[in-house]
């Protein structure tokens, strides 16, 4: 059985982790309404992924004896200023998801939740990957600066997420 705590921690990020999707799906369809559809479909893998994430939490909380509850998803905002400052905002959202899964972490191994320690550690480095992919992508963009033509080559390289 899960402890009434951690349970309680486990949904809230069940919910961040939609949240997640909901973000990165503003995110994606800003970028098309920008004309950059290839940062449009990265996003919505993105968003996908967060959907699994979210799930792969929903199921572990049900197998360990717990309940998964719904709560209301945040309102993600609609529009960002421009290409670079929304990609920042993926880095810095995915490093916020990383103080929440380690706070997470700290939680488990305070209440002896050896269960929910293992559980989390595929999320320990799931967040180094995602940190990683999220930042290398808006070190390109800063290097291309404000220059349209990398900014597309860039656009058409990201289109290619599956
Ligand atoms: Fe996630
Ligand atoms: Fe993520």
């Amino acid at each position: 059985m899960l402890k009434p705590t951690i349970e309680a921690a486990l949904n809230r990020q069940v919910n961040r982790e939609l949240y997640s999707a909901y973000l990165y799906l503003a995110m994606s369809s800003y970028y098309d309404s920008i004309n950059l559809a290839g940062f449009g479909q990265w996003l919505r893998v993105q968003a996908r992924e967060e959907l699994e994430h979210a799930m792969k939490i929903y199921d572990y909380i049900g197998d360990a004896g717990g309940r998964p509850v719904m709560e209301a998803i945040e309102a993600p905002q609609k529009d960002w200023n421009g290409a670079k400052v929304a990609f920042a905002e993926v880095l810095a959202h995915e490093q916020a998801v990383t103080g929440m899964i380690n706070d997470l972490m700290d939680l488990a191994i305070k209440e002896n939740d050896y269960a929910t320690r293992e559980f989390l550690g595929w999320f320990v480095t799931e967040q180094v990957e995602e940190e990683k992919n999220a930042g290398d992508i808006l070190v390109q963009i800063e290097k291309f600066g404000d220059a349209a033509g990398p900014l597309f080559s860039l656009d058409r390289s990201l289109a290619a997420r599956q």
